[in-house]
């Protein structure tokens, strides 16, 4: 009963958030790093040069006028240029994850600290030994490392030269991205990711398309498919033991009443917003309702000979999610709506919200579970899940975060339920930003995660040094008896 005695616990992060270090050890740049700072009313934006030279920021989703490039502005400040500098605190970091008891830990690499360009034939060997070290030191306290190839950002050049993800070529240099990894740390890693949260990347800083209507939006969104499937087939064949993984946001959504067209509203939102991802990337293929979509509105694929073979024989191994919020659907145009992971979501008057907005609901994680598990019988990872709040250091020295430990808690008795109630096979849990990062919604740094604190304010200024607080010890209790003891005290 209750979790499995292997249950993978442990906490993720990602290095545009967290790894800093953006123009060290032959590092080249990214499309996170000309991602300005933000807060919950003031967008972030991304910083781009027009043509005739004049440096400009536009939305960070919206679509980059023709032969602009993105560019560092010194009239802003970026976060993710030192972050929460794991670059340099790994060691201090991985030791502080080892005292809470982790059997893992998810991050990512950063593409371009491997390939700095993205389109070189060989790779950076300073960024690749500095995962290494990374891995060593995990795996010195038998952490296993659980690494996402690609969390949102992609080498700069790549976006500005190439269109990002709708030019294929992108394709062939993210599959000499994941040889270069798996060959190097085929003993050193088995759990991988390939896109982080594949249904939500859009814009300039992800996708890095020019253009955003559907024809467009799809056929970059059929190059992630085809990227993934390739990794997922080469991995496997450069170590059988791999594990690899999807990953998506599982946003849950409720209909807004039993009224025939809120259920269908809810069905067809489903699919669009999750599902879709979901099932290419388990099944191997495109679902019907998606095709029939396509024919109406005239949307049409270019795929290159051999591309359906490729995303059958590159299925997943399992599913990786992340779970912060649940929406509401409504056949109604008029509806309230408040923030949520990445977009906004409808307001559900059964639910309180965090401070930055966010739905809070530990329930909807065991039906998120039960519906992922039942449509596709595949092991389930919640990779991320948490709740962003602003701390206060007392004058001790101390950090009180009751309600980070109340949200987690709430969660972790769903998650329980969902095994021994529902036969879920639930392997693992990272919960978001186990040591402080920056946010990447709005760019603070005040809106944290972490059991551990860092010193480090909204305009990157601080100590940078970390501080257990109070869920520290409460987490380390919760993974010494594997789940059985979630008490507050
Ligand atoms: C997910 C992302 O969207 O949610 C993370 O994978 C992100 O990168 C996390 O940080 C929490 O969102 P936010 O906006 O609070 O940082």
């Amino acid at each position: 009963m209750g979790f499995p005695k292997n249950f993978l616990w442990g906490g993720a992060t990602a290095a545009n958030q967290y790894e800093g270090g953006y123009n060290l050890g032959g590092r080249g740049l990214a499309t996170s790093d000309i991602i300005t700072e933000g807060s919950l009313n003031i967008p972030r934006k991304a910083s781009i040069r027009l043509i005739d030279g004049t440096v400009t920021s536009i939305g960070r989703h919206d679509p980059i006028p023709e032969g602009a490039v993105g560019c560092i502005d010194d009239n802003y400040y970026y976060p993710s240029h030192v972050a929460t500098d794991f670059y340099h605190h790994y060691k201090e970091d991985i030791a502080l994850l080892a005292e809470m008891g982790f059997k893992c830990f998810r991050m990512s690499i950063s593409w371009s600290r491997i390939f700095p360009k993205g389109d070189e034939t060989t790779p950076n060997e300073e960024g690749l030994k500095f995962y290494d070290d990374v891995f060593d030191e995990c795996l010195k306290y038998g952490i296993e490392p659980v690494v996402t190839i690609c969390h949102f950002d992609i080498p700069k050049y790549l976006a500005d030269e190439m269109d990002g993800w709708l030019d294929r070529r992108v394709v062939d240099y993210f599959t000499n991205y994941c040889e270069a990894i798996f060959k190097r740390y085929k003993n050193k890693v088995k759990y991988w990711m390939t896109f982080n949260e594949i249904n939500l990347l859009n814009g300039y800083a992800t996708l890095g398309t020019r253009k955003t209507d559907d024809q467009t939006r799809y056929q970059a969104i059929h190059h992630l498919f085809v990227a993934s499937a390739k990794a997922v087939k080469l991995g496997h064949e450069t170590n059988p033991d791999f594990k690899i993984g999807m990953m998506v946001a599982y946003i849950l959504s409720y209909p807004e009443t039993c009224k025939p067209e809120d259920v269908q509203e809810d069905l067809f939102a489903s699919r669009d917003l999750k599902y879709f991802f979901c099932d290419v990337q388990c099944r191997g293929y495109y679902p019907a309702y998606k095709l029939k979509e396509f024919e109406r509105k005239g949307i049409i694929i270019k795929k290159e000979q051999g591309d359906d073979e490729i995303l059958k024989e590159g299925v997943v191994d399992y599913i990786g999610f992340s779970y912060y919020n649940s929406s509401v659907s409504s056949a109604r145009k008029d509806t309230e709506t408040t923030e949520g992971n990445v977009i906004r979501v409808m307001k559900n008057k059964y639910l309180k919200e965090s401070d930055w907005g966010w739905p809070i609901d530990p329930l909807g994680v065991r039906t998120s579970l039960n519906y992922l598990y039942d449509r596709y019988e595949l092991p389930l990872f919640i990779v991320e899940n948490g709740l962003g709040a602003s701390d206060t250091v007392e004058e001790d020295g101390s950090i009180n975060d009751d309600y980070r430990i109340e949200y987690l808690r709430d969660h972790i008795a769903e998650m329980k339920k969902a095994i021994e109630l529902d036969g879920v096979d639930l392997i693992g849990y990272t919960p978001w930003g186990c040591i402080d990062l920056v946010s990447a919604g709005t760019g603070e740094m005040k809106k944290r995660y972490g059991f551990v604190y860092v010193d480090m304010d909204d305009k990157g200024k601080g100590t940078l040094n970390r501080s257990r607080k109070k869920s520290f010890y409460w987490y380390k209790k919760v993974i010494s008896t594997n789940g059985e003891d979630i008490s507050l005290e």
